[in-house]
């Protein structure tokens, strides 16, 4: 995080002069998000067992434990090591355990290797996060105003950084469920709307113009959303909503994934390597998709948003149905008048939601919520990025390349985590998150 977004996120408190003393509104309000954040992290590991925490069934999962403990390190290394000049850690071996990839914070575990580590256990993993919460709200409490300045913008970014992590934890924990043919229920299904019909796609017009992309410094923002700046947007148009999944069906029927015109050759080699044949979590039963769920293994629902599909199924969709993919600057352009409302982790559906809204088809629907959409912008700096020195500054830039932008986030992101300006990426292979499809196109 760059030390102008840090500045960013301290702007409106830097603007009114608060007259410190212990107890203030300040520290409350600081100790107040930071304990929200907290307990729902620990809130999204109600009903899990020990047994649950520590599978990695794949590379790119962390076991929960990995990340009940890798958030604590968080706020160990960048708030107590740094401003507590008292602090001593109970388990010094936990900064190589649970740094993730920050090399000027130390050396650091091998990622893949997180689910071979049984010690410490899952109860001494909840202890570590009690103690550093007891230090960070003894710190807090007793800091006075010049420490808060120079301690807030990090604890901030360390309370979006528990967001990320809350989010991985549950598309983890997906992972992990489904591979047990047992198939474990995270969460009961809250409402069941099968049958429901989805509302009619649409194709909404965008005139030409330049655009202000980025962050307006107000707030909270990771430095990869800045420096805001001016980008020439060309006509386009946007589909009403993401792609469903009986749309998505009638692309498999089609031999979608049979047939190479539709592919970018490197998604051609990965479907073939891969043996994809349809979504991650789907499979055919009795001549019907099925799909796994955080509620469990059930019927594929048509009028559900299309997720767990590569940048590479996306993009192939978008061929087989005359369209493409926006780019992050024309998604950024259109969701500039879209209100930050849709399905959010804290509704607790841990699944998108099914498209059956009624009124104005004529309007953007779901920017926000229940499925990232790729982009086909790649993941890069905006002109005058310069990620910041030191290990936060670690956080966003150096993964700039070989990714793809996603946004909007899903219905396992938090609601008070996404905005407008928010860059997701990931590499264009993976699925295991909450990824979806919303189709552009140029005018004719
Ligand atoms: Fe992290």
């Amino acid at each position: 995080m760059s030390s102008a977004s840090a500045e960013a996120a301290t702007d409106s408190v830097a603007a009114k002069p608060v007259h410190f003393h212990p107890g203030s509104g300040r520290v409350e309000r600081l100790l107040t998000r930071f304990h929200q954040i907290r307990d729902f992290t620990n809130s999204l590991c109600v009903g899990l067992e020990p047994e649950d925490c520590v599978v990695q069934s794949m590379p790119d999962v962390s076991p929960t434990k990995w990340h009940l403990a890798h958030t604590t390190w968080f706020f160990e290394t960048f708030i107590l090591k740094k401003f507590s000049p008292g602090y001593r850690p109970e388990i010094p071996q936990y900064a190589y355990l649970f740094n993730s990839y920050y090399n000027a914070a130390g050396d650091m575990h091998q990622r893949d290797l997180r689910g071979l580590i049984s010690r410490p256990t899952v109860r001494e993993a909840q202890r570590y996060r009690a103690s550093v919460d007891s230090h960070v709200g003894n710190l807090l409490s007793s800091a006075d105003e010049k420490l808060l300045d120079e301690i807030e913008p990090i604890l901030i970014l360390g309370f979006h950084h528990e967001q990320q992590h809350q989010e991985l934890l549950v598309t983890d924990i997906k992972h992990v469920f489904a591979q047990n043919p047992l198939y474990p229920v995270f969460r009961e299904l809250k409402s069941d709307s099968a049958g429901a019909k989805s509302v009619p796609i649409h194709f909404l017009d965008f005139d030409e113009t330049v655009v202000a992309i980025g962050h307006d410094g107000r707030g909270f923002a990771y430095d990869n959303e800045e420096p805001r700046h001016r980008a020439l947007v060309h006509a386009f148009l946007l589909a009403s909503r993401p792609v469903t999944n009986g749309e998505y069906m009638a692309f498999i029927e089609d031999n979608g994934y049979k047939r190479p015109e539709f592919w970018l050759s490197l998604g051609w080699m990965t479907v073939n390597d891969q043996r994809w044949q349809e979504p991650l979590y789907w499979t055919k039963h009795d001549g019907a998709w099925w799909n796994f769920t955080l509620s469990g293994f059930r019927r594929v629902n048509e009028s559900e948003p299309v997720t767990h599909v590569s940048y590479f199924e996306a993009d192939a969709y978008a061929n087989w149905a005359g369209a493409r993919l926006p780019t992050e600057f024309e998604w950024e352009r259109a969701a500039s008048d879209c209100p930050i409302d849709g399905n959010f982790v804290e509704d607790e559906n841990f699944h998108p939601s099914a498209l059956s809204t009624s009124g104005d088809d004529r309007r953007l629907h779901r920017m926000f919520g229940d499925v990232w959409e790729w982009t086909r912008s790649a993941y890069s700096p905006y002109p005058g990025y310069r990620a910041a020195p030191g290990a936060l500054g670690e956080y966003n830039g150096k993964f700039m390349c070989n990714q793809y932008v996603l946004r909007g986030g899903s219905c396992a992101t938090s609601r008070t985590h996404i905005r407008r300006t928010y860059r997701n990426f990931f590499q264009p292979e993976k699925r295991w998150q909450f990824t979806g499809i919303r189709l552009a196109r140029d005018p004719q």
